[in-house]
């Protein structure tokens, strides 16, 4: 079985009368899901920050890069396995930390649904710290497929420690560490809406259900009380005097996400992380900076053999997780389009947004000439622009 086989499962089920129930394009998918989003969901998501410049030129800057067509090296099977922190995935793609993930399902349990997906599909989960359902809950749900748990380093440092390990206990294969974000970033559409759900007292599960929480907040707090707590506690301005700490909390392999420059990135491994996460947060946290996909050759030169890469913002396509790999990415994780699978059309939405990037990915390849990622090196791509 390829992953574009995909594509025969879709004829043939229209030929017996059912035409696919889900969008193709990005486009298409995120109308559809804005559509079903409640108001106060729509700009959290879809929006960025400042004039989202760099949300948009994450889109386009592969558009810069186009894939070379190697003919008479056709191969029937592909292989677009992949190792991560000695695990052997099935491909290359990850599911992204998304933080409101669980309040895109109208049932509330979206997180929950995501790490569904994973069991469906075996695209490994990364769990948000801002969840509506307490880890414990959401990362089983992956089964057989890894799930790996991202950390919003809170100010205090016991917490910190019980968010980590209760998400080694809940099975977490990998500790992302999301460097971007202590701050919120200036994002005009929801500042004009009003809208950030946590102040709202929503996706704080992971903070309700956690003992270290509770004894700060008492027994009976009220919403206001948890969402101030909150609001203190919330982001711990990391920097590299913290990275001994961090790295002393788990075992697990340690991912610092928000990574974009070379010296970072070698600095980071020097100092104890074991993967780099290339990453803009999908332009929602800083203006004015270039596509993230610009900062991945560099990064990927500088860290070499090294360390796995991880890469998102702006993948909308199977052919973009074609280039993030030719351009050094070990793995590619997916952000707002599953999201909208997920809001749009439930598991089998999310499920089909998976399945169709690894179906378009894998026949890229195929016709290409590519059969494996090994095969997608920096000779793979031809920069245009
Ligand atoms: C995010 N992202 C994010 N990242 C993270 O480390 N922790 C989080 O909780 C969240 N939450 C979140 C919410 C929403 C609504 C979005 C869209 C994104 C960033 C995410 O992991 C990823 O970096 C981006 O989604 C990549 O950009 P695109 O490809 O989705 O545009």
């Amino acid at each position: 079985m390829s992953f574009g086989d995909y594509q025969i499962a879709l004829y043939l089920g229209a030929l017996g009368g059912v035409l696919p129930q889900h969008p193709f394009s990005y486009a298409e998918l995120e109308a559809a899901a804005l559509a079903a989003l409640p108001p106060e969901l729509r700009t959290y998501v879809a929006g960025g920050a400042g004039d989202e410049t760099t949300q948009r030129g994450n889109a386009t800057a592969v558009d810069d890069y186009a894939v070379v067509p190697r003919m008479l090296r056709a191969s029937e099977s592909r292989d677009l396995s992949v190792e991560l922190f000695g695990t052997t995935l099935p491909s290359p793609l990850l599911m992204a930390p998304v933080g409101v993930l669980g309040l895109c399902s109208p049932d509330q349990h979206g997180d929950v649904h995501g790490a569904e997906a994973a069991a469906a599909t075996g695209v490994p989960f990364i769990g948000s710290t801002l969840m509506s359902d307490p880890l414990e809950d959401v990362l089983p749900a992956t089964g057989d497929t890894p799930a790996w748990f991202q950390l919003y380093t809170p100010k205090n440092r016991d917490l910190a420690a019980s968010l980590v390990s209760r998400a080694e206990a809940a099975g977490a294969e990998a500790l992302v560490v999301t460097l971007d974000t202590w701050v919120p970033g200036w994002r005009p559409r929801d500042l004009a809406s009003g809208n950030f759900p946590q102040l709202r007292g929503k996706a704080l599960a992971n903070y309700t259900s956690d003992p270290v929480f509770r004894e700060l907040v008492g027994p009976d707090a009220d919403v206001g009380t948890i969402v101030m707590t909150w609001v203190g506690l919330f982001g711990h301005p990391v920097t590299w005097d913290d990275l001994a700490w961090l790295r002393s909390l788990t075992d697990l392999p340690l991912v610092l996400k928000g990574v974009c420059h070379p010296d970072d990135a070698r600095r980071a491994l020097d100092e104890g992380a074991d993967g780099i996460y290339v990453s803009n947060h999908g332009g929602r946290q800083a203006n004015g900076g270039g596509a993230a996909l610009d900062w991945l050759p560099d990064v990927a030169a500088a860290v070499g053999e090294r360390a796995p890469i991880v890469f998102d913002s702006g993948v909308r396509t199977g052919d973009d997780v074609v280039k993030a790999l030719a351009l050094g990415a070990t793995a590619v994780a997916v952000g707002r389009p599953y999201v909208y699978g997920l809001a749009h059309g439930g598991v089998p939405g999310l499920v089909h947004v998976l399945r169709s990037l690894l179906a378009e990915a894998d026949l890229l390849m195929a016709v290409d000439g590519y059969p494996t990622v090994a095969d997608l090196t920096a000779d793979a791509l031809r920069r245009l622009r």
